[in-house]
């Protein structure tokens, strides 16, 4: 823009001003555990199955199963925490959280606004429902609300206490899933608009409603007769598993004109190893770049994913300035991706 100079003052050259975007940047990462752990070995003492076959069928080796007091929002909270004691900010400085959950504690008020108050938030909290997607959407959301402007501080969460609407019957499912939280904290920063930036590059995400009853939960609030248990397609799950996160991990790269080559970590939702061994054989993709938690925390829905990344950046894999490329797929059936430069 050109400034009015000054009569006899010597213009001085108008310089472009670097274009900037605005970024959300990741800047901090937690998780919580419950503080029991079931081996195999354990559940085969209460379910008719064998650590074998879990262990052949899905890679899991054990899982973690939260106590009564360890809530959908207690872990939240708990994750929450660790991501703001990670980046060095204070809870009263949020003004967004998204809990991605399918086990809220109860039908409202969400779980959100329960985290809220505990850290001392401010702005507002909901809870989002994607099943095993729900990280990924609820990140979508949170870049959308930081490059609107609507929010500058956001806590995206992902907490499950699956055990809760697990049929301890079905051992065809029972076997696979976890409990636990883990959780973001995106602030508004900006960027140059290249991939070289730092923060969330893209998000992906799509539903499919045509697969709605292969994968859901068949019960509902005012059902009494219909606790609500998990059913599940298996075979089908695993076969639409591998396409269509196969495709949203091209469409991310395409997305941002990169081939796999520049990404330094695939973190993918720990459904289940030999999913994840699909997608990579299909994608021809080096299996060092995958993050694989699975075998430790079994599924854990939509923390699956925050949960993974807390692993491998606490244990020094994942390190700052990195390439993260995040996918999962869950019931609806909904999928996504999200790229996030660290
Ligand atoms: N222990 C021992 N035997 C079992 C168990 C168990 N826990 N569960 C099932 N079996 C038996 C079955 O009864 C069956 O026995 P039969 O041949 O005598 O009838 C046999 O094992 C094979 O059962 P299948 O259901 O055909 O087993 P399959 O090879 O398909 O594996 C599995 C099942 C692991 C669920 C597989 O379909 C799968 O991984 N699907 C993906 C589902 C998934 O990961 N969902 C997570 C939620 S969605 C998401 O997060 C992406």
């Amino acid at each position: 823009m050109n400034q009015m100079q000054p009569a006899g003052q010597t213009l001085s050259p108008v310089r472009p001003r670097a274009e900037t975007v605005v970024r959300a940047i990741l800047a901090g990462i937690g998780s919580y555990l419950p503080r029991t752990c079931v081996s195999n070995d354990d559940l085969a003492k209460r379910v008719d199955t064998s650590d074998e076959w879990i262990r052949e069928r899905t890679g899991i080796r054990q899982r973690y199963i939260a106590e009564a007091d360890e809530t959908c929002a207690m872990m939240a909270t708990e994750a929450a925490r660790a991501a703001l004691a990670d980046a060095g900010v204070a809870g009263a400085e949020v003004d967004a959280i998204l809990l991605a959950t399918a086990t809220p504690d109860q039908a409202f008020p969400a779980t959100a606004v329960r985290v809220q108050h505990a850290i001392g938030a401010k702005g507002f909290a909901f809870d989002l429902s994607a099943a095993c997607s729900g990280f990924i959407y609820a990140m979508s959301m949170a870049n959308a609300l930081i490059l609107s402007g609507q929010a500058r501080c956001v806590l995206v969460i992902g907490s499950e206490v699956y055990s809760r609407i697990m049929n301890w019957q079905d051992r065809g499912t029972c076997v696979l899933f976890g409990d636990g939280a883990g959780a973001v904290l995106l602030q508004a920063g900006a960027g140059s608009g290249a991939a070289t930036d730092q923060g969330v590059l893209s998000t992906h995400i799509h539903s499919d409603g045509a697969f709605g009853d292969m994968l859901y939960v068949d019960g509902a609030v005012g059902r009494p007769d219909k606790p609500g248990y998990l059913v599940m397609n298996g075979k089908e799950v695993f076969r639409h598993a591998v396409t269509k996160l196969s495709d949203t991990v091209l469409e991310a790269l395409a997305a941002n004109g990169l081939t796999y080559a520049d990404i330094d970590w695939l973190v993918p939702h720990q459904a289940n190893r030999r999913i994840i061994d699909a997608i990579g054989r299909k994608l021809e993709l080096t299996a060092e770049k995958v993050v694989v938690t699975v075998d430790k925390h079994a599924n854990t829905s939509a923390a699956s994913i925050p949960l993974a990344l807390a692993t491998a950046y606490g244990d020094g894999r994942i390190k700052r300035g990195q390439l993260v490329l995040m996918e999962a797929l869950g019931g609806g059936l909904t999928w996504g991706s999200a790229l996030v430069r660290l």
